[in-house]
């Protein structure tokens, strides 16, 4: 009996009890805990993936043991500025492979473009959007010469609101997070560029995410129904797209790394999603060699030299790693290739348009492409929420004065590539708005940034092509309806022409990779905003914002009369908020999380665990909440967020009406799923059980669009989860169909006994509408 079989059996007693009730942290066998699951398996061959095996087959059979070695293991070299490189191997014509950063756009070269953060694509709530942008984005890293982005994130999914890397990801809602990552997969890969979706799983803090010191990295401990639920859900989606490579994270799952996670990686993702592709480490996230290799992970980062290389090849000869095993290894890395096409005469060289050092000589390789223009401004817009609106401040009516405050109005003051990403000492506001973050591993700049931000630090960062920068943007449409501009971007508490028509405050709040902010809000940003609305009827709030940004301290104040979380919007930032602010564009942006009204809201989770008592050298971060973060959370406890999860204003407004809900006949009802393993899990997961439709008209005056939301109450878990969400462009009193289809999992829960996605029987309730709070629909479905 295999040790994986035999520790299911053990597992099956210990929760029976357990799965009676959907009580979250009843299964504690998982809890804390990571059971073993061996061998790792081999690539079972999905039909889609059938003729990339058979060449990755038969190329990997013409290779030595050193050749297959060394394409499992990074190399260091200095050709090329790509994040990762694995060696060619000329004898048989294999160019190798460059991976590059990140899923925003190609990170740290010239000629390329920064786009809308994930944040912002996750506030677009546009399927479509989110498919285009994946194009642009992955024709870029294919024109530089890159195989693989390294990107979409998909963890942190944001459980944590102070961690540093949330704008990396959609949402922290698991079925947006996981559509958008759907769609990112399918667009990136429909030009070539194999998907790297990160980080492979609970990595939800920055502090402690490496060794530090004596200190181990912190250990996520979740429970099963937790990981299904959600933090596996996203990559569940991502890899039914296809994704051909998923990276494994720094942090531990339930007291084991998780590139030497073996039910993470042997089970979860090779077995029970079926994945075809290869999982790489995240950059120094290896630990170990023979428990790595045995666990499944397939390609080491940024140099296989540690552990494997050599090592490697010895463990093999000596039998503690199967030849099985590193032929499977190489099989899945040479799959990907082939089955992206990258095998092609006309796939650009590894690195060949990614100088190492962009201010030596280098050949100008151009990344962008005019054709992506239109895009990369609806990025932006898209990705801006108005959440308050009072006294019809906006849209904006002829003003005659505008005066405009705030330090991230402005441009930088340089800009060069060769800095390579959006950084401590790009910005500095000086000591009100700067801090040490003492717990965190790696010491940050300030949560407010001086200068508009485009993207957030780190990986992730993007490189501009220009930056149309608020202060640009509005002097530029000064300049062409004639309209006075002031500005200070300097003072705090600036001098206000009182006559001005409007105010606008223009502040950020800024986040990276390597630490977590060290708060939600800072006095030195609030006190710029009260300082002007004490001088100014009309001040109009907008923040660039990496981050959750609460605003508690200013929002009722008589005369802040609108406040726009413009997040993460890239080069075109300006351009999009003046087209905003004048109303030539509507806003159609939703909140991809929520923002409550305290930081005491969170219970907890709006900061970082750390080493305590026992665990002094081995950081714990309990996942005790479960399921229950942000709206699930604030839902469950009955805490009035200040702005709810899916919440976005309009210069229109829609009403909704007809909600109709058809089981599918054709589709079987049974408890569990029969079909069998494809790309991402059990086939029959993604059956439609049953539809809900309505209608939404666009009941204003002017054209919009909105996100008509569906959400679904799965008996015995949270009273509402995302289930569905829909787009339409509306013009004046235009009226639309919603259809939003159900899948099996969509209506499932995780059974922690079975081990599979349960439908139960019962009621349902439904809910349609604008927000996770404003649903004017309800309906039930019934299955029985
Ligand atoms: C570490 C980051 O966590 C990961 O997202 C990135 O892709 C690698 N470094 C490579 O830069």
């Amino acid at each position: 009996m295999s040790s994986s079989v035999l520790y299911g059996i053990l597992g099956l007693l210990a929760c029976q009890a357990a799965a009676q009730a959907d009580v979250i942290t009843d299964d504690s066998y998982f809890y804390g805990d990571s059971p073993p699951f061996y061998p790792s398996p081999n690539a079972t061959v999905s039909s889609n993936w059938a003729a990339a095996y058979e060449k990755a087959r038969a190329f990997v059979g013409q290779l030595t043991l050193e050749e297959k070695v060394n394409l499992t293991g990074g190399v260091r070299q200095s050709e090329n500025g790509c994040s990762g490189s694995i060696a060619a191997i000329p004898r048989v014509n294999f160019p190798g492979l460059c991976l590059s950063d990140a899923g925003n756009g190609i990170r740290s070269v010239d000629y390329a473009t920064s786009w809308a953060s994930g944040w912002s694509v996750g506030a677009s709530f546009n399927r479509e959007l989110a498919h285009k942008r994946a194009v642009g984005i992955a024709s870029e890293f294919r024109k530089k010469g890159s195989n693989i982005a390294l990107g979409p994130v998909v963890g942190p999914l944001g459980r944590v609101a102070e961690n540093g890397r949330n704008w990396e990801g959609f949402s922290n809602d698991p079925y947006l997070c996981g559509a958008l990552a759907y769609e990112t997969v399918q667009g990136s890969q429909s030009v070539g560029v194999i998907t790297s979706v990160k980080h492979f799983v609970a990595y939800e803090q920055e502090t402690y995410r490496n060794p530090v010191g004596n200190v181990s990295s912190v250990s996520s401990n979740l429970d099963d129904k937790t990981m299904h639920e959600l933090y596996l859900w996203p990559f569940q989606d991502a890899v039914h797209a296809g994704t051909g490579n998923i990276m494994c994270s720094y942090n531990q799952i339930n007291g084991s790394w998780a590139c030497q996670n073996s039910w993470a990686m042997n089970n979860l993702l090779k077995t029970e999603l079926g994945f075809q592709g290869f999982v790489v480490s995240d950059w120094g996230g290896q630990h170990s060699g023979v428990a790595s290799a045995n666990a499944g992970l397939d390609m080491v980062m940024p140099t296989g030299s540690t552990y494997w290389g050599d090592n490697l090849t010895l463990a093999v000869t000596n039998g503690s790693v199967t030849a099985a095993r590193v032929d499977d290894m190489a099989t899945r890395i040479i799959a990907a290739w082939y089955q992206m096409g990258q095998d092609s005469s006309d796939y650009p060289a590894p690195g060949s348009g990614i100088p190492y050092d962009v201010s030596a000589p280098h050949e100008k390789v151009i990344g962008w492409d005019k054709s992506y223009k239109d895009i990369v401004y609806q990025g932006a817009l898209e990705g801006h929420v108005l959440v308050k609106n009072a006294n019809n401040a906006l849209p904006l009516q002829s003003p005659q004065l505008i005066s405009l405050y705030g330090y991230s109005a402005k441009t930088p003051d340089s800009f060069y590539v060769g800095n390579g990403e959006w950084n401590e000492g790009d910005y500095s506001l000086g000591e009100n708005a700067t801090y040490t973050a003492a717990n965190s591993v790696e010491e940050g700049t300030g949560i407010a940034v001086n200068g508009t931000i485009i993207s957030g630090g780190g990986s992730g960062a993007n490189m501009p092509m220009y930056i149309s920068s608020p202060f640009e943007a509005l002097t530029a449409r000064a300049q062409e309806d004639y309209t006075g501009l002031y500005w200070d971007f300097e003072s705090t508490d600036p001098e206000v022409d009182p006559t001005s028509d409007a105010c606008i405050v223009d502040v950020n709040a800024f986040a990276s990779e390597g630490w977590d902010r060290p708060n939600l809000h800072d006095d030195y940003t609030d006190s710029i905003i009260l300082n002007v609305a004490a001088k100014c009827a009309n001040t109009i709030v907008v923040f660039q914002n990496a981050g959750a940004r609460l605003v508690d301290t200013f929002i009722d104040h008589p005369n802040v009369t609108a406040l726009i979380f413009a997040h993460v919007p890239g080069q075109d930032s300006g351009k999009a908020l003046v087209s905003l602010l004048y109303g030539d564009e509507n806003f159609s942006g939703k909140m991809p999380y929520s923002i409550p009204k305290n930081e005491s809201d969170y219970a907890g989770l709006d900061a970082p665990s750390l080493p305590e008592g026992e665990f002094a050298y081995f950081p714990q971060s309990n996942f005790s909440e479960g399921v229950y973060i942000d709206y699930r959370a604030f839902d469950a406890k009955n805490i009035t967020p200040r702005y709810e999860f899916g919440f976005g204003l309009s210069y229109t407004t829609f009403a909704f009406s007809g909600l109709n809900v058809a089981l599918n006949g054709s589709v079987s009802t049974a408890s569990y799923p029969t079909g069998q393993i494809v790309e991402g899990g059990q086939e029959d997961l993604w059956d439609v059980v049953a539809t809900v439709t309505a209608s939404i008209t666009n009941t204003g005056s002017v054209k919009g669009a909105e996100v008509a939301q569906l959400y679904v109450g799965i008996p015995g878990g949270p009273v509402k989860q995302l289930r569905g969400f829909e787009k339409p462009v509306l013009e004046v009193n235009g009226t639309a169909s919603l259809t939003f289809p159900l899948t099996r999992r969509d209506l499932s829960s995780w059974d922690t006994v079975a081990q599979k996605w349960e439908l139960q029987q019962g009621s349902y309730p439904l809910y349609v509408g604008s927000s996770s709070r404003d649903l004017p629909l309800t309906g039930t479905l019934t299955i029985s």
